[in-house]
């Protein structure tokens, strides 16, 4: 089959590799209809992370069962599913109490919890980029579509960014009539800014420099705050009589840069410690790594962040992080789709055959106009 493989930094290919196998009788091979490129898959793609060479990428996986073990008797051969990124067992601890984003037994690395598809450090599984994807634990793992084709473009947000962008206001402990400020208009950003006001904001301000990106905060409802203009944290201050966001959501990571393109990977800690108010919640869902021999000062190659925790202390605020346990929101987002009270599909800009999946990576990574979702077709 055909597949999508990291080759080294900014290089990735479409090749022939073998088809999955059911390994375990609780294993899933799911055919995949849509499989989209994230910003996750970006820091690997520029070489900013240990990914090996050869790994077939993609966490964000949809598609149709293809055959299932014999251990499997909920999920049937036909099913339409969607595939949360984490690949969770289901009866351990952290999965016990819905953390299926740090399940203690699907990585073997010792001292990571958590696995994913396609991703570095997250265990020796392979991404779903590709024609086929096995899926362990997949009467735990995999959520029930509706048969056919209807709203595949918003379900196909359901295996990451829209319970990640959920999670962001969930971590900061948003509330109806809040005021939320997001930082990032990435997809995940404009994902969090869509749950933030699914969830009664008052006001989401969305903070990027990318044109295009924050037009598109503007068109669903929120306020766009463009950092390359003025500081973000005074602009959102200005906005709320000089008391800030009542909460915030991390949605850039530690590839945070100034507006000359300058990467200061505590910048957006910072700015969110400056923007919400005293007593404040804080989500991080962007990625921080506990190395990164590629940044820039010495500090942050060993994963330390001097961001301005003495404010933070101060303001008494309170911060949440972490990758998204994906299947403790998709049920529920999945019926706000089917509702029609949730359309993530808005930011969908570009949906390509698999064969052009390098030319997707290469726009994508450049943030070009106009590249602000790349949705791959198997
Ligand atoms: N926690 C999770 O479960 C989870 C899941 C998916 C993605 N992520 C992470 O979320 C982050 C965002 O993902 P994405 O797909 O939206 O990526 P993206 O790279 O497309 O978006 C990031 C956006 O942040 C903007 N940005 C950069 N510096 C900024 C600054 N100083 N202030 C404001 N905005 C700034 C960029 O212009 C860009 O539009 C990444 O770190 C990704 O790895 C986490
Ligand atoms: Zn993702
Ligand atoms: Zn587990």
């Amino acid at each position: 089959m055909k597949a999508v493989v990291y080759q080294g930094p900014r290089k990735v290919a479409v090749k022939d590799v073998a088809e999955p196998a059911i390994q375990a009788p609780t294993d899933a091979i799911v055919r995949l209809t849509t499989t989209n490129i994230c910003g996750s898959d970006l820091h690997m793609y520029e070489g900013r992370t240990s990914v090996e060479e050869g790994k077939i990428l993609g966490h964000e996986n949809m598609g149709i069962v293809e055959a299932v073990g014999a251990g499997t008797d909920r999920v049937k051969v036909g099913d339409r599913v969607s595939v949360p990124f984490n690949i969770a067992c289901g009866s351990c601890r952290n999965c016990e109490s819905g953390w299926t984003s740090f399940c203690l037994r699907t990585n073997p690395i010792e001292g990571m919890d958590g696995a994913a598809y396609g991703y570095a450090n997250m265990g020796p599984y392979d991404g779903g980029q590709a024609e086929l994807l096995r899926v362990p634990y997949a009467d735990f793992n995999l959520l029930e579509l509706p048969q056919g084709t209807e709203h595949e473009n918003d379900f196909t947000m359901l295996s990451d960014i829209f319970p990640t962008g959920w999670h962001g206001t969930e971590l900061a402990r948003m509330q109806p009539g809040d005021k939320v400020v997001v930082f990032g208009a990435g997809p995940v950003g404009l994902m969090a800014a869509h749950s933030a006001m699914i969830r009664g904001a008052a006001e989401v301000f969305v903070v990027d420099k990318a044109k295009d990106r924050l037009d598109l905060a503007g068109k669903i409802g929120a306020t766009p705050v463009d950092f390359s203009k003025a500081d973000p944290a005074q602009q959102i201050l200005d906005a709320t009589g000089g008391r800030g966001a009542d909460c915030g959501v991390e949605a850039v990571g530690y590839q945070a840069h100034d507006g000359t393109g300058q990467e200061h990977p505590e910048l957006v800690l910072d700015n969110l410690v400056k923007s919400v108010r005293s007593t404040g919640g804080i989500g991080v869902v962007g990625v921080y790594v506990p190395e990164d021999p590629g940044a820039t000062s010495d500090l942050a190659k060993e994963g330390r962040i001097a961001f301005q925790y003495g404010t933070f202390f101060s303001k008494g605020q309170h911060m949440g992080t972490g990758q998204a346990p994906v299947k403790r929101y998709n049920r529920r987002l999945r019926d706000l789709i089917i509702a029609g009270r949730a359309q993530p599909s808005f930011l969908v800009s570009h949906e390509l055959p698999l064969s052009q999946a390098a030319e997707g990576y290469e726009r994508f990574d450049k943030r070009e106009a106009g590249w602000t979702k790349v949705l791959l077709k198997p």
